[in-house]
């Protein structure tokens, strides 16, 4: 039987692929400061504990892991990130995190290590174009993050790679293009673009307004779960080591997904335009490598997700889950 580790197994993406890993047999442990907030983890063993502290790391690796998933990481959407606000906490704690992990690992012997790096890692000069924006692998270098959410990931890029040249780390680097889906953060200042505008959708009334940070023009494009999943796995289990995008090609405007969302929950909105955290212009990702590489591409359209994000989503609204920030 496999045995697998996961860091960051308590957050929205670490929590889903444990139940993928047990789906599949492996043998599961999971690592978080915190257990998943919306359905117990399937994980055979859950570890609460601070992957800040190398001790707890070590002790996290104590076994001949055949694959280790590195999630653990401070981390959110727009009105987390690009505030300014969180820009150490961030910094600190996932560098921390990310050293103890290569660290260990490599005291350990261990070899197979995914690591989920972000689209935010990419140049803002070259994001500015909301039709045209350039998230080719390749153009990381010179490197200009619009964040130091993106600084600290290319950062931790680097240096996993480097432990993979000097210790023998088989390391797998995803850059990661907006993962969205139920159980992902909703509600509690972490949340991403599209469970916003779900919960924003989803509390209005029929014929009412709902407000969007900017014009709305900029672009995005947005990666169900469960397509993430296939993605993660197939790269992890690859003899590729990436970076690699792992994201929709399917780029819209936010416009746009508030007028999709709109219309899978049967209302008529009006956009109230108001100033907040925007980020770059247009994002959106580049799966020339991927698909060259992996034969991977997402299956379904960004609507279908939509729908099952729209519906868990609004069914905490309708049962008045109270605001969590
Ligand atoms: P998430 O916030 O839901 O999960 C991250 C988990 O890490 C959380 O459960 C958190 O408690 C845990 N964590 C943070 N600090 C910790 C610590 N000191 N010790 C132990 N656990 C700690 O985020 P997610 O959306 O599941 O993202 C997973 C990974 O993918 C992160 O590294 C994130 O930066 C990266 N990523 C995600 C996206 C996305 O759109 N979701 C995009 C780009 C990159
Ligand atoms: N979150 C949010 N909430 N965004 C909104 C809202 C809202 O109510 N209204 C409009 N937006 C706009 C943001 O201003 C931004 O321009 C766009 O929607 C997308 O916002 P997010 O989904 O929050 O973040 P992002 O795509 O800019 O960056 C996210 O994805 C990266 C990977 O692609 C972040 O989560 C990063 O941390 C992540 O690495």
């Amino acid at each position: 039987m496999k045995q697998v580790l996961v860091l960051g197994a308590g957050g929205f993406i670490g929590s889903h692929l444990v139940t993928r890993l047990k789906s599949e047999g492996c043998w599961v442990r999971g690592v978080d400061l915190k257990y998943p907030r919306y359905s117990p983890s399937a994980a055979d063993e859950f570890v609460i504990a601070d992957l800040r502290e190398p001790a707890n790391v070590r002790d996290a690796l104590d076994r001949p892991f055949d694959e280790v998933y590195q999630l653990a990481a401070d981390m959110g959407g727009a009105g987390f990130v690009f505030t300014g606000a969180h820009d150490a906490e961030i910094m600190h704690n996932s560098a921390m995190i990310n050293l103890n992990v290569a660290d260990a690992a490599a005291k350990r012997g261990i070899r197979r290590i995914f690591y989920s790096s972000s689209a935010c890692i990419y140049p803002r000069e070259n994001q500015t174009d909301p039709q045209d924006p350039n998230c080719r692998e390749d153009s990381a270098y010179p490197a200009n993050p619009d964040s130091e959410y993106g600084w600290e990931k290319l950062f931790s890029e680097r240096m996993f790679l480097s432990f993979a040249r000097n210790f023998g780390l088989e390391m797998r680097i995803a850059r990661f293009h907006n993962i969205f889906g139920p159980e992902g953060s909703w509600n509690d200042g972490r949340e991403k673009a599209p469970a916003a505008i779900c919960r924003k959708v989803a509390e209005a009334r029929d014929g009412g307004e709902i407000e969007i940070w900017g014009d709305g023009e900029q672009t995005r494009s947005f990666l169900y779960i469960d397509e993430c999943l296939d993605g993660v796995l197939r790269l992890t289990r690859s003899d590729f080591a990436g970076p690699v995008n792992i994201g929709s090609d399917e780029m819209v405007s936010i416009n746009r997904l508030v007028d999709m969302t709109s219309e899978i929950a049967g209302k008529t909105l009006r956009r109230k335009h108001v100033p907040g955290p925007v980020g770059v212009r247009g994002r959106n990702s580049d799966n020339a490598l991927i698909g060259r590489e992996l034969g991977w591409a997402p299956a379904a359209p960004l609507r279908d997700g939509l729908v099952s994000t729209y519906r868990w989503i609004a069914g905490r609204v309708d049962s008045g889950e109270a605001d969590a920030a």
